[in-house]
């Protein structure tokens, strides 16, 4: 409105410079110049009786909608587009409680592209970040990409890289304590909040993929089960960390071991951060030596949705040498036969059928092993 009054002052002000002026103008200029001041005066007298019937707010609301084009209030796309920024300001229980929201009709009203979310969980740098880049490159559209780290870590990503801003709110995590399935749960969360997000992927630093980005997709994609392992140990370092205090919940006949490197579809990751229930008893029940990050999740969701579970994960591990921790290969192991030798007699059931192809990731692999990795990436990795 106030553009308005500045228009109408201005067309006052030519009124009198021309009045004053007009004696030495030819009269065809005078002609366009009343011309000009009838539709000026017009367009005003619109306006003002525009506004003066549909109230001065639909005027402003008009102009506030129409330069905040960004945000689209009142259209689908306010609750369809994933948030912009990942660093938000909510605490673990406003953002578990936000990303258990589910759509009820299952059908979308919009075509939907359904992506992989990659979630790294880290303590600190990515320092195989580069391999990752070449492998994600050409494939917008169908990935997103989430990094959990120790808080005090500071990123630092090029604006080009795909891991810049890409990290979430995070808190300290221990190895084997409740404070990693609680950065699982975070990850997770975060990631949901994306509809668009259909599988998720946990990885970690040390993490390479095996194949290139359209063979994963579509492994995965095509897959009617998730890929997180889930054992039933009858030894001491599974049945025997059970604790009779979790029944009835948890029966010990229903409690599985497994890797923490899960895949998911988002219905599990659902039922993950909707969890009030076994949260409980393994936080009490399940501490050293019991280690729940092996525990909880396998556990929880065997009694959930057992039938949509593969219960093995696909992320390839050497335990060969023995001891407490797998082996991390470094510049020397890495080479074109090394890789091969891990794709080389592999056998599983893929989709109730035998398949060669088990493992889609591998670790752990050390800083070092960058540059080997990227020299054979094309002709070993396929990307
Ligand atoms: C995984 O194990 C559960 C029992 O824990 C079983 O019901 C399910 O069929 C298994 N999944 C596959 C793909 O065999
Ligand atoms: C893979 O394992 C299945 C079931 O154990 C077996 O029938 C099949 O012959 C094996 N295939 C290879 C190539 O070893
Ligand atoms: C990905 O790898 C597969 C199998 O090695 C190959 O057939 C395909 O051409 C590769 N795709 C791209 C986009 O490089």
């Amino acid at each position: 409105m106030q553009s308005r009054v500045a228009q109408l002052e201005e067309a006052n002000g030519y009124i009198v410079s021309t009045r004053t002026q007009s004696r030495g103008f030819p009269m065809r200029l005078l002609h366009l110049f009343l011309f000009s001041l009838a539709l000026i005066v017009t367009f005003s007298i619109i306006s003002v009786y525009t506004i003066k019937r549909f109230g001065v707010q639909t005027a402003v609301t008009t102009v506030k909608s129409s330069f905040s084009c960004t945000k689209e209030p009142g259209t689908l796309n306010h609750w369809i587009r994933p948030p912009s920024i990942l660093l938000h300001k909510m605490n673990d229980q406003e953002l578990l409680w936000r990303a258990s929201f589910v759509p009820r009709i299952k059908n979308f009203p919009f075509s939907r592209v359904p992506k992989i979310a990659f979630m790294f969980l880290t303590k600190g740098p990515l320092p195989l970040a580069s391999l990752w880049e070449r492998f994600f490159k050409g494939h917008e559209g169908l990935y997103s990409i989430y990094v959990h780290s120790l808080p005090t870590f500071d990123a630092k990503f090029m604006p080009s890289s795909v891991f810049h801003r890409r990290q979430v709110p995070s808190q300290a995590a221990e190895w084997g304590k409740m404070s990693m399935c609680d950065a699982e749960r975070r990850l997770l969360a975060n990631a949901l909040l994306d509809i668009n997000n259909e599988w998720f992927v946990l990885l970690s630093e040390s993490c390479i993929p095996l194949y290139n980005f359209s063979v994963i997709y579509q492994y995965i994609s095509e897959s009617r089960y998730s890929f997180i392992g889930a054992f039933d140990d009858h030894g001491p370092y599974g049945r025997g960390r059970y604790n009779e205090k979790m029944a009835p919940e948890v029966d010990i006949t229903q409690w599985r071991k497994g890797s923490q490197w899960f895949e998911i579809n988002r219905d599990l990751a659902v039922n993950i951060v909707q969890d009030t229930t076994y949260y409980r008893k393994f936080k009490e029940f399940c501490v050293p030596h019991c280690y729940v990050d092996e525990h909880y999740f396998p556990t929880m969701l065997t009694i959930q949705a057992a039938h949509v579970m593969a219960n093995r994960s696909f992320t390839w591990v050497d335990w060969s040498r023995g001891g407490a921790h797998p082996a991390t290969f470094g510049r020397a192991d890495v080479t074109e036969e090394f890789i091969r030798r891990i794709y080389k007699g592999q056998n599983c059931s893929y989709n109730n059928q035998p398949s060669s192809v088990c493992y889609l990731f591998a670790r752990k692999f050390a800083p070092s092993a960058l540059e080997p990795l990227l020299h054979i990436a094309s002709n070993v990795l396929g990307f």
